[in-house]
C-alpha cells in the first residue's frame, strides 16, 4: 500500500513510520512542517497530486493543550483547517484519510468510558479545535475517512509523562498524583499497529483506539514507579485539589477512558492491556 504520513517526526508519527516500514508499505514520511505545512492548502494539494497515496495518516497536530488557550488561532489553524486541507486534497486523489483525534473532545462528566457514539462536548481550545477537525474531515471526505481517537500517549520519540515520572521518582522524596482522574494510557507502538490494520482494511467512521482497561493517574504513576524498580512513595490528591493548586490553563476531562466499540464490532480489537503496554515500554 502507498502511504503518506504527515507529522512523521512526532511521537506517534515516528512509530507509525516504523510499523509501516516493518510491514513493507510504500512510504512517504513527511516529518514536520518543513517537509509539508498542512496549513497551506496549495502545498497539501500539490504534495498529494505528486505522491498519489492510497491512504494519508495525519499525525500532525497542535498538541500543547495549555498553550492552545493563549494561542487559539494557531491551534485551530493546524488542528481544524490543516485536517480539512488534507481531506480536501484526498478527495481530489481518491485517497483515504486516517485522522488522529483525542478523548479531549469529551467533557469527562459521563462518569465511565466513552464510546464512539457518545456526544462530544470539548472543554478546551485544543479539544474544540480537534473536534472541529473531525467534523471537517467527515464533511470533506464522507466515504473515505477514518477518525481514530486516542488518549494519553507515550512513546520513545519526544517527551512523555512515563519518562517524567521515572525521572522524578529518582530525584524526589515523594510524588503526588490525582486519584479520581481516570484515563486510558496508550502506547504509540500499539496504537500504530491498529492504525495500520485500519488503513489496510478501511471502513469509514470514528474509532476509539487506546490500550485496554483504565486507571487513575495515581495507579498509573504507582505502576510506573514499581516497574522501574523504585520505592518512591506516590501520594494521592484529588482532581479538584490539583486544579485549585496547579491552575492549568486548559480544562481537562476528569473521566475519559475510551471504550473501543467500533474495533470490537469489527473484530479488530487487538489493543493490549495498559499494564502490559507499559511493561513493554519500560523494558530496559
Ligand atoms: N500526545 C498525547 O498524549 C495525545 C493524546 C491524544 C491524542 N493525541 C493526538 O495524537 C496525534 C499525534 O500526537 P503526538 O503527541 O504524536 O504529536 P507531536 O509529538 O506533538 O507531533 C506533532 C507533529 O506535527 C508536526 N507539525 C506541527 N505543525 C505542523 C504543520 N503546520 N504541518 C505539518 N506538520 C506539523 C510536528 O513537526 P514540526 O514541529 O517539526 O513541524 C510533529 O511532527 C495528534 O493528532 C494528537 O492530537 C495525542
Amino acid at each position: 500500500m502507498r502511504l503518506l504520513i504527515v507529522g512523521a517526526g512526532g511521537m506517534l508519527g515516528s512509530d507509525v513510520v516504523a510499523e509501516a516500514q516493518r510491514r513493507g508499505h510504500d512510504l512517504v514520511a513527511l516529518e514536520g512542517r518543513t517537509a509539508l505545512d498542512i496549513t497551506n492548502l496549495n502545498d497539501v494539494k500539490a504534495c498529494l497530486a505528486v505522491n498519489r497515496p492510497e491512504t494519508v495518516i495525519n499525525c500532525a497536530a497542535w498538541t500543547n493543550v495549555d498553550g492552545a488557550e493563549s494561542e487559539p488561532e494557531a491551534a485551530w489553524r493546524l488542528n481544524a483547517l490543516g485536517a480539512a486541507h488534507l481531506a480536501a486534497a484526498c478527495a481530489e486523489t481518491n485517497s483515504w484519510l486516517l485522522q488522529i483525534s483525542t478523548d479531549f473532545v469529551f467533557d469527562g462528566t459521563k462518569g465511565s468510558a466513552y464510546h464512539e457514539f457518545d456526544p462530544v462536548n470539548p472543554q478546551s481550545v485544543y479539544g474544540a479545535s480537534k473536534e472541529a477537525g473531525e467534523r471537517l474531515v467527515r464533511q470533506c471526505l464522507p466515504s473515505r475517512h477514518m477518525i481514530a481517537r486516542t488518549s494519553f500517549l507515550y512513546g520513545k520519540q519526544g517527551k512523555n509523562l512515563v519518562d517524567t515520572i521515572v525521572r522524578a521518582a529518582k530525584s524526589r522524596p515523594s510524588l503526588t498524583f490525582v486519584e479520581d482522574q481516570l484515563i486510558s494510557p496508550t502506547s504509540t507502538v500499539d496504537l500504530a499497529r491498529v492504525l495500520l490494520d485500519l488503513a489496510t482494511d478501511p471502513l469509514p467512521g470514528t474509532y476509539h483506539v487506546a490500550n485496554a482497561g483504565q486507571c487513575s493517574l495515581l495507579e498509573f504513576a504507582r505502576f510506573i514507579v514499581a516497574e522501574a524498580g523504585l520505592s518512591t512513595p506516590v501520594l494521592a490528591t484529588t482532581f479538584a485539589e490539583y486544579v485549585a493548586t496547579a491552575k492549568p490553563a486548559a480544562s481537562r476531562p476528569q473521566v475519559s477512558p475510551l471504550e473501543r466499540r467500533m474495533l470490537a464490532l469489527r473484530g479488530m480489537d487487538t489493543m493490549p492491556d495498559w499494564k502490559d503496554a507499559l511493561k513493554a515500554y519500560l523494558v530496559p
